[in-house]
């Protein structure tokens, strides 16, 4: 089934850094910390792992076995797998999902790239953690500013979109994620040297299980397959460029601990600092964009780290981004026989325009409210916590109730050997455990019942 025309993957290293690319984003630096830091630290940490773990990772190997078998677009790979028949439709639950994350993270990537140039500016000499505060509030209820960015950060990511899979997106997987990494240990000894640090290594890895409500249970599921990027058929797409000789299991795991890996270091860079500057760790997705520059402001060199890490985590996103673009520019192409250019122009488009519906509510449509929250925290909530675990759990009852068991054997048995006993774990969990948990959160976090 898998065309021989069709585009691969280059490289082993190719594989493991687009994957890890696509998983290791702003939902490791930006969004882990913030959502940490709201739900309590470590109890959230806690109900993170075991869903990255024990949910995620059984899940993330049935996209991948949808996506290599088949070689095809989200809506294509169900097409062949299961023609005729409703489970299809998970594919527009995943493009629906891509475009919406692909408008409200592009916001927050053009953040990254303002905060670089400010980095240059030393922020404008602002060195109290009060001052940096208002200075972000001022930025981001701008109109102009984060709108511009927005479409800069879009318009970059059609450059390379166009460009194709080898060429644009693994070369720049390859050099961005191991020069990330190093820059992370880095700010990670500089934390751990704070005074703030017992006090926020405390509150992220002791967990208080006082804080934890259904809610809380409902957020750390919908982080773990956000940072996953799972649930949404990006998996499936990606995977669809694997060779024959890819481990999945394998894959699957070195990508969950290495996205794991990040989130934790990003804790262990942020609460230090938050604490020691007396800082709230529950300041919600401005977190990271106000403790931060304080950080940088206070050591050796600041200007020189703190450009250099906001220009990394702006890469780090365009690495991600790219992987949500790619369902529906493939879909799109693939379906309706577009052009690359034609679909890329698409997807790009329409993020540009919700993109900035997203960037503007913070500022002047911030009065807009849908079911109480802002257009930006709306497409993130709704996004997250609701529409990828939906996909995930359709996905995973697909791979463990319908598809062919020696099709999952022979995808997931290959040249490397995997014994049959991780082939029956993974099919339990995809059958049971993964449909059986995320079905129980939605109906105490979002209190069905
Ligand atoms: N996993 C990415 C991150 O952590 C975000 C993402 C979500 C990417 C969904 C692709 C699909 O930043």
């Amino acid at each position: 089934m898998n065309n021989g025309q069709r585009t691969q993957f280059a490289t082993r290293l190719g594989v493991i850094a687009t994957t890890v690319g696509s998983a290791v984003g702003l939902g490791n630096i930006w969004r882990f910390p913030y959502e940490a830091g709201v739900h309590g630290g470590g109890a959230f940490l806690l109900i993170d792992l075991f869903f990255i773990f024990i949910i995620g990772v059984p899940v993330v190997c049935a996209e991948f076995i949808i996506g290599r078998r088949t070689g095809s677009n989200i809506r294509g790979a169900f097409r062949s797998l299961s023609p005729g028949k409703a489970w299809g439709w998970v594919s527009y639950i995943g493009i629906t999902a891509s475009i919406l994350i692909l408008s409200f993270y592009s916001v927050v990537a053009g953040w990254t790239l303002e905060y670089t140039i400010r980095s240059i500016s030393g922020f404008g000499g602002a060195t109290t953690p009060e001052g940096l505060h208002d200075q972000f509030d001022a930025y981001a209820s701008s109109d102009i500013g984060p709108v511009v960015w927005t479409m800069i950060f879009l318009a970059v990511n059609y450059v390379i979109l166009v460009r194709g899979v080898q060429k644009g997106i693994e070369k720049m997987s390859n050099i961005l994620m191991p020069m990330l990494f190093v820059i992370l240990i880095i700010f990670v000894a500089n934390s751990l040297m704070m005074p703030g640090a017992a006090e926020g290594l405390k509150f992220l890895f002791m967990p208080d299980f006082s804080q934890v409500t259904p809610s809380v249970v409902l957020s750390a599921m919908g982080q773990a397959f956000f940072s996953l990027s799972l649930g949404l058929g990006c998996l499936i797409t990606y995977s669809s460029y694997f060779t024959k000789g890819t481990p999945l299991v394998r894959t699957a795991l070195i990508t969950a601990g290495l996205d794991t890996f990040v989130a934790i270091l990003a804790g262990v860079i942020i609460f230090p600092a938050v604490f020691t500057f007396g800082q709230e760790p529950a300041a919600g997705p401005k977190l990271v964009f106000e403790v931060l520059p304080s950080i940088f402001m206070h050591i050796g060199g600041g200007v020189f780290w703190s450009t250099l890490f906001f220009f990394l985590l702006f890469l780090a996103s365009i690495t991600s981004t790219i992987s949500m673009a790619e369902i529906s520019i493939a879909y799109f192409a693939e379906e309706f026989g577009m052009s690359r250019r034609a679909s890329t122009a698409l997807t790009i488009g329409i993020a540009m325009i919700l993109g900035t519906l997203c960037a503007l509510s913070f500022g002047s449509l911030n009065w807009l409210k849908v079911f109480g929250m802002t257009i930006f925290n709306f497409f993130d909530y709704f996004s997250s916590n609701i529409l990828l675990p939906v996909g995930g759990m359709i996905i995973s009852l697909f791979v463990g109730w319908v598809l062919d068991r020696g099709i999952i054997r022979g995808e997931l048995i290959n040249s490397h050997g995997r014994s049959t006993v991780s082939v029956s774990i993974i099919v339990f969990c995809l059958r049971w455990l993964a449909p059986l948990c995320i079905g129980l959160v939605f109906i105490f976090g979002l209190g069905i019942f």
